[in-house]
């Protein structure tokens, strides 16, 4: 190959004043404000914000599920059409198929691509064994523990070679130690294959941890706050999560997070049942409130 003139990488994601309305009971809801963000090719960029401020909605749109209402949305510069198999996605729910076997799992995108048996069996091998789950490849996901299940479908989402994962709160449903084991484990599959992350979190620990750039979301309609590069050396290792660069990061995040949390609680308990406890508060207002 011509080291001289390598191909453009690949993974490029471009959301550009991303509009997503949503119908409910004859009400229009503003999901998405005006919402630009960038993942460059092979980044790692995590999204945080408050419940309900349009995360999820914003990663369903980059991944073909959800129609933007207005903006542009492009990967590699093409526009989005419905999901395909540049972008893996994972979610907090595990859904692998229970009557298929590990390996089967992993193979499925491949087969429905029509790679040969040989070529299929061969990457979900790579693969599992890049997750350590190798010795498990024969069993079935009903056998496994949730940490093993996720694993196994960051996996299936990265059979096909995709060029951007996408995943929303994917170790949501895990206790807190197998999320820490799960993070370094994605942080190392992701050091060896240099594909862009969307990840989407609530976890501010885990978003620094992981992360080359956070964007903070507003309460609803979400729109970007902020954009913290995070500046920390790779490999990550769970004891730079003790050091004062990653603290300060959190800390700074948590602040913003916290604004709008409270900003969030506020207009819902203003205009809710719970007026009256608003008369209530203090010189501390909200924050001394709920402490
Ligand atoms: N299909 C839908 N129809 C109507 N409203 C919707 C729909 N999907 C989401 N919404 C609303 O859009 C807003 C954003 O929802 P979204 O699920 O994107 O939030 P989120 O940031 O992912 O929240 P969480 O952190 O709780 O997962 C919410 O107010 C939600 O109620
Ligand atoms: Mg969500």
């Amino acid at each position: 190959m011509d080291m001289s003139n390598p191909p453009p990488p690949k993974g490029l994601i471009r959301v550009e004043r991303l509009q997503v309305q949503f119908e409910a009971g004859g009400k229009q809801v503003q999901a998405v404000d005006d919402v630009s963000i960038r993942v460059e090719p092979g980044e790692f960029v995590s999204i945080i914000g408050p419940s309900g401020c349009g995360k999820s909605t914003l990663l369903n749109v980059v991944a073909g599920f959800l129609p933007a209402s207005g903006g542009t949305v492009l990967v590699d510069g093409q526009g989005i059409h419905g999901p395909g198999a540049d972008r893996g996605v994972v979610f907090q729910q595990y859904s692998l198929f229970p009557w298929m076997t590990v390996r089967r799992n992993v193979e499925f995108g491949l087969k429905m691509k029509g790679v040969p048996r040989a070529m299929r069996e061969s990457a979900a091998r790579t693969l599992l064994s890049i997750a350590g789950l190798l010795a498990f490849e024969n069993h079935y996901p009903d056998q496994l523990s949730g940490g093993m299940k996720q694993r196994v479908g960051i996996v299936r989402a990265l059979a096909t070679s995709p060029q951007v994962l996408l995943m929303d709160e994917p170790f949501g449903a895990l206790d807190a130690q197998t999320r820490v084991v799960m993070q370094e484990i994605l942080t190392n599959m992701w050091q060896k294959l240099r594909i862009s992350v969307l990840f989407i979190t609530h976890d501010i620990d885990e978003a620094v941890f992981l992360s080359d750039r956070i964007y903070v979301m507003t309460a609803r309609p979400g729109r970007i706050k902020a954009e913290i590069p995070v500046n920390l050396p790779r490999p990550r290792t769970a004891a730079m999560t003790a050091g004062p660069d990653f603290l300060g990061l959190v800390q700074q995040i948590k602040q913003l997070i916290r604004e709008e949390s409270l900003q969030a609680m506020g207009s819902e308990l203003a205009d809710g049942a719970l007026q009256g406890f608003l008369t209530e508060l203090g010189p501390g207002g909200v924050e001394a409130a709920i402490h």
